[in-house]
């Protein structure tokens, strides 16, 4: 058995999706663990272009078995209008698993998620207002409704009763109407029988599929800079994106995971609020913005921009586990006479190399540059390492010796075969 993990090493939309789909080619199984519709996975192949929300990234593959895991809170109105929309677009042949023991994100989720940024006022987050943070609080206070739950309409009856109580509550305090439970339950009782057949113990299944010596791919959604733990606390998501939460995530053995592939672009873009020491603006943030397309899938907001931060890349290397890089949206930095480097802070004249924990601090490091001579060709045919303009290889041998970490894939372009593997490092 062998098992991957695919985490975003940044502040997410590291293009995750697309190295999912590319190494889903030559995997039994794809395991989303934690997050919900709050990420937005792009995946081009074909000439087309799909983005998964929920939805791991192997279902276009019918031999792949695709699970959603206990760690997931999972909407099941989004989730089922994604299956519709895949099957509209001749995605029928797929395999897909659904853990009993996974959380659901309900109607008052969403309001409170919107309500909650609306009162923090100039410190919101930026969320996707998916009712992620809403849904994750509930499930740690116990208030939580599973989708084992969710298809049996007793239980359902029983959890959504006890649940709206407080939850109406908690909408009144916040000046907002209280929800009407029979509406609520009669809407989704119809998409508990929907979303039934999917429905197993997602551990046993990983399990038999770990006995038969499978290869295991998980798919992290997010970046660890925003992990809830290890992230740029409060501006972060409410589960972990790391490689140590897939074993909890997903009810397996952590002995089981030994690699950890951390998906990194070529520079840093952050979407919603929060600490991004390194970022950028002017025309260099738009040029970069717009040759990455570098808008939200979710929410379609413009994203940040900003150089590569070795920093936050080596502190997500330390706390994720990380012992692989896939290098992203390369092509993007082409046609820019200089490119920097973040190699360490500095924070009140002395040298940081790794994340303050305080937000304080982390608007007040100065990052600091290496500078390095960029390229004008055009990267997006390269098939191979050696093809690169010589300053394109010297930036990728810098952030190898910057981060301790091998690259071992560089992408070029959206689409799946804009791809190119260094290394057979998944076996
Ligand atoms: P994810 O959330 O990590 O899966 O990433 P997103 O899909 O949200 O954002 C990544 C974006 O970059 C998507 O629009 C991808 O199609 C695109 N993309 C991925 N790899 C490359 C690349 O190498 N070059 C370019 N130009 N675009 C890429
Ligand atoms: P993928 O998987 C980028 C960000 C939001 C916000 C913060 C909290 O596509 O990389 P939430 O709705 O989770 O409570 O929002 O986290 N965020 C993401 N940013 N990519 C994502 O997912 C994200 N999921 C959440 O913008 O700043
Ligand atoms: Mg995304």
């Amino acid at each position: 058995m062998s098992a991957l993990v695919v985490v975003g090493s940044q502040w997410g939309d590291e293009g995750k999706g697309k190295i999912t789909d590319y190494l889903a080619q030559e995997s039994d199984v794809v395991v989303r663990s934690q997050g919900g519709n709050n990420a937005g996975h792009t995946i081009t192949f074909g000439g087309e272009k799909f983005a998964l929300r929920s939805i791991p990234s192997g279902i276009f593959n019918p031999k792949i078995k695709n699970v959603m895991a206990n760690g997931m809170v999972i909407n099941p109105k989004q989730m089922l209008e994604e299956l519709h929309g895949l099957e509209e677009r001749g995605i029928k042949d797929y395999q897909l698993f659904v853990s009993n023991r996974a959380h659901i994100v309900l109607p008052y989720h969403e309001l409170l998620d919107g309500a909650y940024e609306q009162f923090k006022g100039d410190k919101k987050i930026g969320t996707t207002k998916r009712g992620i943070g809403p849904a994750y609080a509930d499930k740690a206070n116990r208030i939580g409704i599973r989708i084992a739950d969710l298809i049996d309409p007793e239980a359902f009856k029983n959890a959504l009763k006890a649940t709206l109580t407080i939850k109406n509550m908690e909408l009144k305090m916040l000046g907002m109407d209280p929800l009407d439970f029979d509406t609520i339950y009669k809407e989704y009782v119809e998409y508990g029988k929907k979303i039934k057949p999917f429905v197993c113990d997602t551990s046993l299944l990983l399990e038999e599929e770990i006995e038969k010596g499978s290869k295991i791919l998980f798919e992290g959604a997010q970046g660890v800079m925003l992990c809830l733990d290890h992230g740029t606390y409060p501006y972060v998501t409410s589960s972990s994106p790391t490689g140590a939460s897939v074993p909890l995530n997903s009810g397996i053995a952590p002995r089981y995971i030994n690699n950890v592939l951390g998906i990194c672009k070529a520079y840093t873009t952050r979407v919603g609020e929060g600490p991004f020491p390194t970022e950028i603006d002017g025309e260099l943030a738009t040029y970069i913005r717009e040759r990455g397309h570098e808008y939200g899938t979710v929410t379609k907001r413009p994203r940040r921009v900003g150089w590569l931060d070795c920093v936050a890349l080596n502190y997500a290397r330390r706390v994720s586990g990380i012992n692989y890089l896939s290098l992203m949206l390369f092509d993007v930095l082409s046609g820019l006479k200089e490119i920097k480097i973040c190699y360490e802070y500095k924070l009140d004249g002395k040298t940081i190399k790794t994340m303050p924990a305080t937000l304080e601090e982390l608007q007040r490091v100065e990052p600091q540059y290496i500078t390095m001579p960029g390229w004008d060709e055009d990267i997006t045919k390269v098939t191979s390492f050696d093809e690169l303009p010589v300053n394109a290889q010297n930036y990728i041998r810098k952030i190898e010796e910057l981060t301790k970490s091998e690259v071992v894939i560089f992408s070029v372009g959206p689409d799946r075969l804009q791809t190119i593997r260094l290394k057979d490092f998944f076996k």
